[in-house]
């Protein structure tokens, strides 16, 4: 199998780190190319074994798998590099927000089967969440969920689903940063110095993650599980008010999926 990434950034090298130390592909599958960060894709070259390449015509000779993996203002041009040399049993993988496949298509010119996904950055630590949408010609789709399971799982979903799963969970990660930021800020109120606060949130988050992890129990039972009667945390709680916090993350959801939506009406 080869696959070819067009753009070597955060979102694809968390991908093909992913693919290789899961051993679902040999470093040697791997081509990687960018517009400009020799450096960067030589470290990858060497540390990792992959091939780098600025030769469009060598890199899309024989390619299963083309990933586009620049950012989508970027598009038009990593097309047209890629668009003379697209052969016929070639599949486009894009994981660019935003970007709809009929208008991946339309700027490649072709009838290739095409796929969007969207991940998070916790592909880095092999925990993303994928959204995975496909063209209706898009051959053996288990292949293409295999391949992403190797930095994390994966949810079929249609792709006006996409905006959703992007507010969701493609931008979701700094939407929870933002809540352990603003509990780390609180602990300075309530005396600790700024080290310490973040020291504690921290460690509270990692534990917290791993009990989630662990356990296949839901939220509120973990949450219940340390409330008693008449103690701290149920005096904490109290304090808390739920359904202005669920407000509050219904409308953070509702801006960000919205936001998707309107940059994908941009490139129409
Ligand atoms: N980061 C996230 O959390 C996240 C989550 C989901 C989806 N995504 C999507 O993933 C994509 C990449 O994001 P990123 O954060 O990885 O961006 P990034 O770190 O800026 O990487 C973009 C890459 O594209 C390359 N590139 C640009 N023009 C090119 C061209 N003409 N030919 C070949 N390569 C070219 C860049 O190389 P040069 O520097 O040499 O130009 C760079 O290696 C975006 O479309 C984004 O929407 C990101």
């Amino acid at each position: 199998m080869k696959i070819v990434f067009y753009g070597a950034g955060n979102m694809a090298s968390a991908i093909f780190i992913g693919m290789i130390e899961n051993h679902v592909v040999k470093p040697e599958q791997i081509y990687l190319t960018s517009r400009s960060q020799q450096e960067k894709i030589m470290f990858f070259k060497e540390n990792l074994g992959v091939n780098v390449s600025y030769d469009d015509t060598e890199l899309l000779d024989g390619a299963d798998y083309v990933i586009l993996a620049s950012k989508p203002q970027s598009f038009p041009d990593v097309a047209k590099r890629i668009r003379p040399h697209l052969e016929k049993k070639t599949k486009i993988v894009s994981v660019m927000a935003g970007t709809q496949i009929k208008t991946i298509r339309r700027e490649l010119r072709t009838e290739n089967p095409i796929a969007r996904i969207m991940p998070n950055t916790n592909a880095m630590v092999q925990h993303s969440v994928n959204g995975i949408t496909y063209s209706r010609n898009f051959p053996d789709k288990d292949q293409l969920v295999e391949l992403m399971e190797s930095f994390g799982t994966t949810v079929v979903i249609e792709e006006d689903v996409m905006h959703n799963i992007t507010a969701a969970t493609g931008s979701g990660s700094a939407f929870l940063y933002f809540i352990y930021e603003k509990y780390a800020e609180s602990l300075v109120e309530l005396g600790f110095d700024e080290e310490e606060a973040l020291f504690l949130t921290r460690n509270l988050v990692i534990g917290a993650g791993k009990m989630v992890e662990d356990s296949e129990l839901p939220f509120s039972q973990l949450r219940k599980n340390i409330t008693s009667k008449n103690g701290t945390t149920e005096a904490g709680l109290n304090a808390l008010d739920g359904e202005s916090i669920k407000k509050i993350l219904t409308a953070t959801l509702n801006a960000a999926a919205n936001r998707s939506e309107e940059l994908s009406k941009d490139d129409e």
